[in-house]
């Protein structure tokens, strides 16, 4: 179809700037296999290497993973410290090679309460990456949906008792400044593999208007067609935003 009939039909004409996904499977992936769970986790890590690959050659901006939850301490300890292993052998191996691909890598989530090492090598990972221009790759760890409107409450409470903003200064927009990704574009798509339909107290505020897909496919089976499925649909849906379709078609409506 034409760049022209997609307008006229009032879809999403362009890929998506900014897709979130929340990385779900990878224990069933193995124990379907008789295998331990961190042999899912493990090929889970190969499933990002080739989504962020297409991402790169796709020219999306932004791509966010959720790679911990703050309730995925809750797991029993043997997994909780085998998957803080896989963290830190992950970014040994793949932050250069991130850098050569002109990735910036960033993270969300409260880093302070992984081990020290693993907090150095992130902050290293972040620092060697950040002038890059292509791929945003932000690493949600530690991250919980409510955590983030907490923290920003609590900056935001902060300056109210500093005296440099008043109550009446509150508002969506300063929000949304005290939250994570408040600089990057808005995701448009939020893909969740593993076939549960929930948000798992991922990007709770921002993904108010974003297009939501959801699939069985567990995630170390998401490949490049799996995610070129989920951009076919996005493109398909027309976003209104709390206007009428006709408006969406005929923006002088
Ligand atoms: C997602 O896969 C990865 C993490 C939460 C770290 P799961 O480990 O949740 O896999 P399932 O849902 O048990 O299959
Ligand atoms: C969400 O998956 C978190 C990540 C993928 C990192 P979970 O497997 O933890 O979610 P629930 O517990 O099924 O809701
Ligand atoms: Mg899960």
């Amino acid at each position: 179809m034409s760049a022209n009939a997609q307008l006229l039909e009032g879809v999403a004409t362009n890929n998506p700037r900014h897709i979130a996904i929340i990385m779900d499977g990878n224990g069933r992936w193995a124990q379907k296999k008789l295998m331990p769970r961190i042999i899912g986790h493990r090929a889970g890590v190969k499933a990002v290497r080739r989504i962020v690959e297409y991402c790169t050659q796709q020219g999306i901006e932004v791509l966010t993973l959720f790679a911990f939850s703050s309730e995925n301490w809750r797991r029993p300890k043997d997994e909780v410290s085998l998957l803080m292993n896989l963290f830190m052998a992950t970014l040994q191996t793949e932050i250069n090679r991130l850098h050569e691909n002109n990735i910036r890598l960033r993270f969300i989530g409260d880093i302070a309460s992984f081990d020290a090492k693993l907090q150095a090598k992130i902050a290293a990972g972040v620092v060697q990456t950040q002038e890059n221009t292509g791929l945003t790759l932000v690493i949600a760890a530690n991250y919980g949906g409510r955590w983030d409107l907490a923290e920003a409450a609590k900056a935001i409470a902060a300056d109210v008792l500093a005296g440099e903003i008043a109550i009446t200064d509150i508002n969506e927009d300063l929000m949304h400044q005290h939250l994570a990704l408040a600089d990057l574009p808005e995701p448009d798509l939020f893909i969740r593999t593993g076939g549960e339909q929930r948000i798992s107290n991922f990007l709770l505020w921002q993904l108010a208007y974003t297009e939501l897909y959801f699939t069985d496919a567990l995630w170390p089976d998401f490949d490049q067609a799996a995610l070129e499925q989920a951009i076919i649909s996005y493109k398909g849906r027309q976003r209104r935003f709390g206007r009428t379709g006709d408006q969406v078609l005929n923006p002088t409506v």
